[in-house]
């Protein structure tokens, strides 16, 4: 499975995503990094692991759907097939995602639909929640509300601080991108329609 991964931030997903493929853990090759900042984290990891990588900074275009454009030839570029979205700040369009359709996941930080959109681990302290979790889920037109993988989930703890609460959650996130992955890669991932309005059904077939 040829993998592209989209960062904006520290990048500890993508390790965790070049750690499982190298360990043989995850039948994927991430072909290319991209980001929409150049000091990005996740941009020396992937240096250091050999990946190509390319910058496209997102106020150099007229349009989300321009700079969706550039991000798209950026991948097609290198063949990919699968896109991931860890930890990239920006909404994508119906430019990338027609481009790969049902194609982009995006891990996020909490259990979806609960504390969509930024901060995910604030919103989950502030309105007092006893445990939250992460989420992959399939990339739609929305803010985190395309059809859900996977969800793994994680105690609040009283003394938590959101830095507390975001390492904690991250450990988590890292294992459930990983799983994910794995399973799509593996083929055990099926997506059903259903009727008109309906969410499409997510089915994971067991490890064989
Ligand atoms: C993660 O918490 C991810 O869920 C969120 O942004 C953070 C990215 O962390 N969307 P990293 O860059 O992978 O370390």
């Amino acid at each position: 499975m040829k993998l592209g991964v989209l960062v904006s931030g520290s990048g500890t997903n993508l390790q965790a995503i070049v750690d499982a493929t190298r360990e043989g853990r995850l039948a994927a090759d991430v072909r290319v990094v991209v980001s929409n900042k150049e000091g990005a984290g996740g941009l020396v990891r992937a240096r250091e692991a050999g990946v190509h990588t390319v910058v496209l900074d997102h106020r150099a275009y007229a349009s989300r759907e321009a700079f969706d454009g550039a991000l798209v030839d950026a991948l097609r570029a290198e063949e990919v097939e699968w896109v991931v979205l860890a930890g990239f700040m920006r909404i994508v369009t119906r430019v990338l995602l027609d481009a790969f359709p049902m194609r982009v996941l995006n891990i996020h930080p909490a259990l979806l639909p609960a504390f969509p959109g930024v901060d995910a681990q604030a919103q989950a302290l502030a309105y007092g929640v006893r445990v939250t979790g992460c989420t992959v889920h399939f990339v739609d037109a929305g803010t985190d509300t395309g059809p859900i993988l996977a969800q793994t989930v994680v105690p609040v703890l009283p003394d938590d601080t959101v830095d507390t609460l975001k390492a904690r959650l991250l450990v988590e996130e890292h294992a459930l991108l990983v799983s994910s992955l794995a399973a799509v890669a593996d083929g055990r991932v099926t997506v059903v329609s259903r009727g008109p309005g309906e969410r499409p059904a997510v089915r994971i077939a067991r490890p064989a």
